[in-house]
């Protein structure tokens, strides 16, 4: 291979045999725009533990992307972009509203909002599990986390979409006029939520951050920014995973049967479809100081990639990584991330990948339901999902 890149049309087909090539032959690499590339488990870990490798020169990368204005402003003040200490500071005060006990409540909700989304789709047989299932489904568990009304899903899906474009080295112009009214739009919905939760009170995340501005812990901006960061990192990653996990199953007839048969092993077909097929296939850093990484000499103000989907394939850290079995000893894998920056919401996306796939499972006939080179990816980088999954199953089920 030349120069990985994950925007080759290939690569985003299917990245698994670039990965290998990259774990193989050249575990730091440098690709396609002078971008490093790291791949195996052990050296993702580490980078993603080591605070030279920072995000800072990130935020002003995308900052500078979108130009002056709100979408900057709220931008620059996403917890995903700062360092420390405003990270810690931050993570500190969203972190109790993601623990077990606290999510714990949301359970029979999202157990019931997929019901609620099969439902219309049972006696058709047939559903698109991307658009019909896994988007509503993100969309309203991140709305129930932050205390916002789940009937809002399709605005602030619209909103958050037409944000997210704009995060991404193709956005066109025509992308950031969408981004920057969508911004003001959201930016406005979520003050007056603020002023609803300021006068009626409440338990949830919303409530939870107007205590910490009062308390001069966080600034409004970072009020509005953090919701947007939620409801974008909160549903984009799930929706896409979900489609992802149903779509291992459904190649892997055999896998799927053993679930079927054995329902006790829901937690572990889920863990291994995180670690087969993650949604969020990397994570970039930029160095504040000079490197050396495998021999290799990383300088100040290099982009580093960790490549995720990578390192859950490394065959130093899994027998047989390219088998797809649901009853592999669980393994951690590197899809939630590692370090100080490790996924807030893993717990709120696992649960929601439970139900999802163990509803799916039980429909008698579940097969997919168009030829499966007519799949296509969504046109993302650092995501990876599927643009639509048709399924079909036997009617009335
Ligand atoms: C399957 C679904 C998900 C996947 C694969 C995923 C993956 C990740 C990864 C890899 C990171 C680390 C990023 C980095 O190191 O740069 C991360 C961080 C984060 N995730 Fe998730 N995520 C998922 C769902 C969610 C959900 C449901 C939420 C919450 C609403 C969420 C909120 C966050 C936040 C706030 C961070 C930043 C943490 C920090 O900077 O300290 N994620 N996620």
């Amino acid at each position: 291979m030349t120069a990985f890149d994950p925007t080759d049309a290939d690569v985003r087909r299917d990245p698994y045999p670039s990965y290998h090539w990259l774990l193989r032959h050249d575990p730091v690499h440098r690709g396609a725009h002078r971008v490093w590339y790291v791949s195996r488990f052990a050296d993702v870990r580490a980078v993603l533990g080591d605070e030279r490798f920072a995000r800072t020169g990130i935020r002003r990368f995308w900052t500078d992307l979108v130009g002056p204005g709100l979408l900057a402003e709220i931008v620059g003040d996403i917890i995903l972009f700062q360092d420390e200490p405003d990270h810690g500071r931050l993570r500190g005060v969203v972190g109790p509203a993601f623990s077990p006990s606290a999510l714990r409540r949301l359970e029979p909700v999202i157990a019931g909002t997929v019901d609620d989304l099969l439902r219309p789709a049972l006696a058709r047989g047939a559903m698109d599990v991307v658009d019909e299932l896994a988007y509503p489904l993100a969309l309203r568990a991140v709305l129930g986390l932050l205390g916002l009304p789940a009937a809002d899903w399709g605005a602030v899906g619209r909103w958050s979409r037409d944000v997210g474009r704009t995060l991404d080295r193709g956005a066109s112009a025509e992308d950031m006029r969408r981004g920057h009214a969508a911004i003001a739009e959201f930016a406005d919905y979520v003050e007056r939520a603020l002023a609803r939760r300021r006068r009626e009170g409440g338990e949830d995340l919303l409530a939870l951050m107007l205590d910490a501005h009062d308390r001069g812990l966080m600034s409004r901006n970072e009020i509005v920014s953090t919701v947007v960061t939620f409801i974008f990192t909160g549903h984009e990653t799930v929706a896409s995973q979900v489609g992802n996990a149903v779509l291992s199953l459904l190649a892997h007839p055999d896998q799927l049967d053993l679930l079927r048969r054995r329902p006790d092993l829901l937690a572990q077909a889920v863990e291994e479809c995180l670690r087969y097929d993650p949604s969020v296939q990397s994570n970039t850093r930029q160095l504040d100081v000079d490197v050396e990484l495998r021999g290799r000499r990383l300088r100040r103000d290099d982009v580093v990639v960790v490549l995720a989907g990578a390192a859950n394939r490394d065959p130093r850290r899994y027998d047989r990584p390219d088998d797809f079995d649901i009853e592999r000893d669980p393994v951690p894998s590197m899809s939630f991330g590692a370090g100080m920056r490790y996924c807030l919401g893993s717990y709120l996306a696992r649960t929601q990948l439970r139900a999802a796939v163990a509803a799916l499972a039980r429909l008698p006939g579940l097969r997919l339901g168009c030829a499966s080179d007519a799949l296509a990816y969504q046109p993302r980088t650092m995501f990876r999902g599927l643009a639509s999954l048709p399924i079909a199953f036997t009617p009335g089920g």
